[in-house]
């Protein structure tokens, strides 16, 4: 079975994961990222999504220690660690956006314009800012809109309640009716992840989930290039994340499977979970090895 998980737009097989396809799906600010991305074969198939780098209200400086210009231009490599062959990538980005007012101004008339299949990231740690967020996006064209409530590079990342995030996922679904609504979620060893998606789905129905970088603190051989902070995706989160993807498909979420590299990984993946509903979610790989994550692309939309 080709993987595929069911919108009120229609099945999205798979999702380019946050972060990657930046603010516009063009590839952020980094230019060599922007350079793959936007001159790239990401396709423009309705089986295919992009899920653009997320938003906060009031914009976020992101975690770079570079000053001024300096940041600007080398940014990403103060706060983006790789080993090139392994797949192995670590971020401490910091949820570095404009903020949403700004994000309207820099991007909106070209999102209006797209004819790419878009999802919208948002986090924020009040129900105002995520009923504020999702007033501001309506009116842009989106498939469905994430909730990033696990990003593993800022204060609040992790710390947020179940209550809480059920409670803002019924503000999303309430404000935008027409829409799906993704749950991301992230690995934590005492798989604090069910009950978050258990109590979000008694709010507001069926729910698929996504799921973030694996906090650096909960795995024991990262080199902990940030500290106890930053999040490690590719190959090295791939027995964390698929972990998290059992636990969740077993109690029949919908969830979106990241941390896919290659086609070997992309076999994996469709044998471990055959029979369930799921997608597949690619970020790093589009980062580290760009050609693998265009094979793996491409054999999975052309399965039909
Ligand atoms: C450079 C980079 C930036 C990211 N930015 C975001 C983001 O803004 N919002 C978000 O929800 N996830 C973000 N992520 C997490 C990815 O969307 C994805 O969930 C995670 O990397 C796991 O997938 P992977 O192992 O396939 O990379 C980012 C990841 C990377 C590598």
């Amino acid at each position: 079975m080709t993987p595929g998980i069911t919108t009120a737009k229609g099945i999205i097989k798979v999702f380019a994961g946050s972060g990657v396809s930046g603010f516009n799906y063009k590839g952020g600010g980094h230019p060599l990222l922007k350079k793959i991305l936007s001159g790239s074969t990401l396709p423009n198939d309705p089986e295919f999504v992009a899920v653009l780098k997320t938003i906060t209200e009031k914009s976020l400086p992101g975690n770079s220690n570079f000053p001024g210009l300096i940041q600007k231009i080398f940014g990403p490599l103060d706060v983006i660690r790789f080993k090139p062959l392994t797949g192995y990538l670590a971020n401490n980005l910091g949820l570095k956006n404009p903020g949403i007012e700004k994000w309207i101004e820099l991007y909106g008339p070209e999102i209006m314009r797209s004819e790419r299949n878009l999802i919208f990231s948002i986090a924020g740690n009040t129900i105002k800012d995520i009923r504020i967020l999702a007033e501001k996006l309506k009116p842009y064209p989106h498939l469905a809109i994430e909730l990033n409530t696990s990003c593993p590079n800022i204060k609040h990342g992790n710390n947020l309640s179940p209550e809480f995030i059920s409670e803002a996922c019924y503000e999303i679904k309430n404000i935008q009716t027409d829409i799906d609504l993704i749950l991301k979620l992230a690995y934590d060893p005492n798989e604090g992840y069910l009950e978050i998606a258990g109590v979000s789905r008694d709010r507001v129905g069926t729910i698929p989930i996504g799921i973030n970088s694996v906090p650096c603190k909960h795995i024991p051989d990262d080199p902990k290039y940030f500290g106890n902070f930053g999040g490690v995706s590719g190959k090295m989160a791939q027995v964390f994340n698929w972990k998290v993807a059992d636990d969740l498909t077993n109690e029949d979420f919908p969830v979106i499977i990241p941390s896919i590299t290659n086609l070997s990984d992309l076999k994996k993946v469709t044998n471990r979970f055959q029979g369930r509903e799921y997608a597949i979610g690619m970020a790093s790989a589009f980062l580290t090895n760009p050609f693998q994550a265009h094979l793996v692309l491409n054999q999975i939309l052309k399965e039909g």
